[in-house]
């Protein structure tokens, strides 16, 4: 008996532990704890009426399935006759013809949906239906989102149709599985066991790509290994596009711009060389024979020691160009990223001589070798508008520089009207805490969004432009770095789900606010209790405005360890490139700190319209959470609080920590509302968050501090380190880069 009763203990303490291991993300499915809710559903749904068979609709009818059982926690039978409160899935396609009417199906395009409720022949009916097998299962993610969330399901009228056509993750994974810049563990690929093991992840992966739209992977790092084009490879990859397919996921694959030297045997990789070009061409070819539907190619040239048609003597065009061709008959894209800063900016090397780490910006000016990286995409890209084919379209990373807490809006969206570009984010907290910090990233990629170009007067908002509204383009592009790995939860930090969540939302439909998102993604993810969400709703929302804070307020950047990018150190002057060392952009010297870029600088202010630079020209009206961006500011400029600069820095970073400690209370208050499992693993992160946010604080002000000269006032605790200790301090286990 005792031995039953230990076995029935260790059978639920099991069971409790799947439960909440984070496996299921927002796909949870578990019954409606609110009976009133319930009952309605119940209701609501008497039975389901699918029409069709493909494999799309298969994966959504299962889903539905799926989810109304464990929604309802009853079976809902499948029926052929329409009866009151049936729940009808199908295409325009299918028999129900006379349900049509009505619904505007032209304006729904390839992947949009309609969910109704209709009265017809006395009953009342809930319908889901699109142009396309795909547009039914994202409808029916659709409604199952809105049975988590507790919607009212009474008298629907949703039509909704993606902003932006490809939604694309990009993973920077290598092919032995490390994850450049990767938390989450190893790959979530498993090259050795593909393609005749199936992993149940590849498919869960997809279920939860396409719950949020996402129609896209590259499953290859930038930092590309031409060996995953060979045919080896390839099959591997097709094995991954079949399991996708269904769910409407299309590969694609980083293609290293070497591969016909490396892999083809060739002499050259020059994009105007005949054989190379027919190399590619082949290449394309045999992809396609694989994989029918394969996507094209993302492709990082000439950055960071990459291959590109630069080593040629050629331009990004020729090089961009080149793979285009290869890929236009079988309907491929090329997603050519603006991402560089090569050669050049070495040059200026030199400037970090003085002890104050002064760089005269000056020295060279308005050309490419301008020593301001900032500059330099711009400066690449912008002479190249308009001498791009159709299918390729040019990926930008949010910021000029590189993913940092909070840049302005890199000044490229603005400036190619006639080149489609692709927002890129970065969903890997690689400068945002690295997988250890709740950092929810939806305002920040609301932010920048959001922000005017000016590219065609008032209006002109960045959205706009990726999603090709602005120039009538007829494609378009938003693509994420994952933070995905094979972590049990996927993303590590429970929260990182969050950020994968919201890109994905956010790439369907721009306009849903950072409140609305976070909201939907906590019911799914952990309850609906009415306090819980608002809690925790409060620390998302927050979260980012205060990792700014502890790490790089009022427009600082790029003062992080270098390699690893973990922690501060913003004294490091010696690193390989003049450009990669943070003295290079924070600039403090007595007389102040921060970067000027106006016209007495750099001059990359420049690069915006006057609209946009005009905001950002004047020290004085200059929004302050981008100043050091553009102005190098006296210790003693006055801010619009009445605070000296050094005060008001002060002020940011204590108020940072002061926030994530907030953070912590906050957290610590909802134990008992949701699993003890996650509840745990959140608390132990913000410890970790805490402890960094304070190193962050300590070592920023220290090392600033012997350029004010002025002291930490008083009402703050004083750090418990000296300068030289965290100096001193080392870092073997910090996840590395591996490329
Ligand atoms: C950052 C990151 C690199 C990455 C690069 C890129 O610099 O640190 O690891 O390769 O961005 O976007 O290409």
């Amino acid at each position: 008996m005792k031995r039953f009763f230990l076995l029935l203990i260790i059978i639920a303490l099991t069971l409790n532990l799947k439960a909440e291991d984070g496996y299921r993300l927002w796909l949870r499915y578990d019954k409606i704890d609110n009976n009133i809710i319930l009952q309605q559903y119940r209701n609501a749904i008497s039975s389901i009426h699918f029409y069709g068979s493909s494999p799309t609709l298969i994966a959504a009818k299962n889903e539905l399935l799926q989810g109304l059982r464990g929604l309802l926690d009853k079976k809902i039978p499948v029926a052929n006759t329409i009866s009151n409160h049936s729940l009808l899935v199908y295409t325009k396609s299918s028999s129900v013809v006379a349900l049509h009417t009505g619904i505007d199906y032209v304006a729904l395009g390839k992947e949009g949906f309609v969910i109704r409720t209709i009265l017809a022949e006395q009953k009342n009916i809930i319908v889901i239906t699109a142009n396309s097998d795909i547009g039914v299962l994202y409808g029916v993610f659709h409604f199952l989102r809105l049975l988590q969330t507790h919607q009212n399901i009474q008298k629907l009228f949703i039509k909704t149709v993606p902003n932006i056509q490809n939604r694309i993750l990009d993973h920077w994974d290598n092919l032995d599985r490390t994850v450049e810049r990767g938390y989450a563990g190893i790959s979530i690929w498993n090259w050795h066991t593909l393609p005749d093991y199936i992993d149940q992840r590849y498919i869960d992966y997809a279920r939860a790509n396409a719950s949020i739209g996402i129609n896209g992977t590259v499953l290859t790092n930038v930092n590309a290994d031409a060996l995953a084009l060979t045919k080896d490879y390839l099959v591997k990859v097709a094995a991954l596009a079949n399991v996708f397919r269904p769910y409407g996921i299309k590969v694609y694959l980083t293609a290293r711009f070497s591969a016909p030297v490396e892999i083809g045997g060739l002499k050259t990789a020059d994009p105007l060389d005949a054989e190379v070009q027919n190399w590619w061409k082949q290449k394309a070819d045999e992809i396609y024979q694989y994989i029918p539907d394969f996507g094209g190619f993302l492709v990082k040239a000439n950055s960071e020691g990459q291959p590109g048609p630069q080593s040629y003597g050629r331009t990004h065009a020729d090089g961009a160009n080149m793979l285009a061709d290869a890929l236009a008959p079988h309907n491929g894209i090329v997603m050519w990223r603006a991402f560089v800063y090569d050669v050049r900016a070495q040059k200026s090397n030199e400037n970090f001589a003085s002890p104050e780490n002064k760089i005269d910006p000056n020295k060279e000016t308005e050309n490419i070798a301008s020593p301001d990286r900032f500059k330099h995409a711009y400066n690449e890209f912008k002479p190249l508008d308009g001498k791009f084919r159709k299918n390729v379209l040019i990926q930008v990373k949010n910021g000029p520089i590189d993913f940092q807490p909070r840049e302005p809006f890199s000044p490229l969206f603005g400036a190619m009207p006639q080149t489609p570009l692709v927002m890129e984010f970065q969903i890997t907290q690689e400068y945002l805490g690295q997988g250890t910090h709740i950092v929810d990233e939806d305002p920040l990629f609301k932010e920048v969004l959001s922000i005017g170009t000016y590219e065609k007067g008032k209006g002109s908002t960045v959205a706009k432009i990726i999603d090709g509204s602005l120039e009538e383009h007829t494609v378009s592009g938003m693509a994420g770095v994952s933070n995905i790995g094979n972590e049990r939860n996927w993303t590590n930090h429970p929260f990182g789900q969050a950020n994968w969540y919201a890109f994905g939302r956010l790439a369907w439909d721009h306009d849903l606010t950072s409140e609305q998102i976070a909201e939907e993604w906590i019911k799914q993810t952990f309850s609906s209790d009415k306090h819980f969400i608002d809690v925790a709703k409060k620390i998302m929302l927050m979260s980012r405005e205060a990792l700014v804070n502890y790490m790089t307020p009022l427009g600082l950047h790029h003062i992080m360890g270098t390699g690893h990018h973990y922690g501060p150190a913003p004294w490091v002057s010696n690193a390989g490139r003049a450009d990669w060392n943070p003295v290079y952009y924070h600039r403090a010297d007595s007389a102040g700190i921060g970067f000027d870029r106006t016209a007495t600088g750099s001059n990359a202010l420049i690069q915006y319209k006057t609209e946009v630079s005009n905001q950002w020209n004047d020290v004085n009206t200059c929004d302050e959470k981008y100043l050091l961006w553009f102005h190098h500011v006296g210790w003693n400029y006055k801010m619009r609080s009445g605070r000296n600069f050094w005060d008001e820095l002060c002020f940011k970073y204590y108020s940072g920590v002061d926030s994530v400690k907030w953070m912590q209370q906050q957290w610590n208050s909802l134990k008992n509302f949701i699993d003890e499992e996650r509840f745990q693993q959140v608390k132990m992160f913000l410890a970790i968050q805490e402890k960094e946010a304070v190193w962050w604080r300590n070592v920023c002000l220290l090392y600033f501090q012997t350029f004010s000269r002025m002291p930490i006032p008083a009402i703050y605790e004083k750090p418990d380190h000296t300068l030289e200790y965290y100096k001193n301090l080392k870092f073997p286990y910090a996840p590395a880069n591996p490329s």
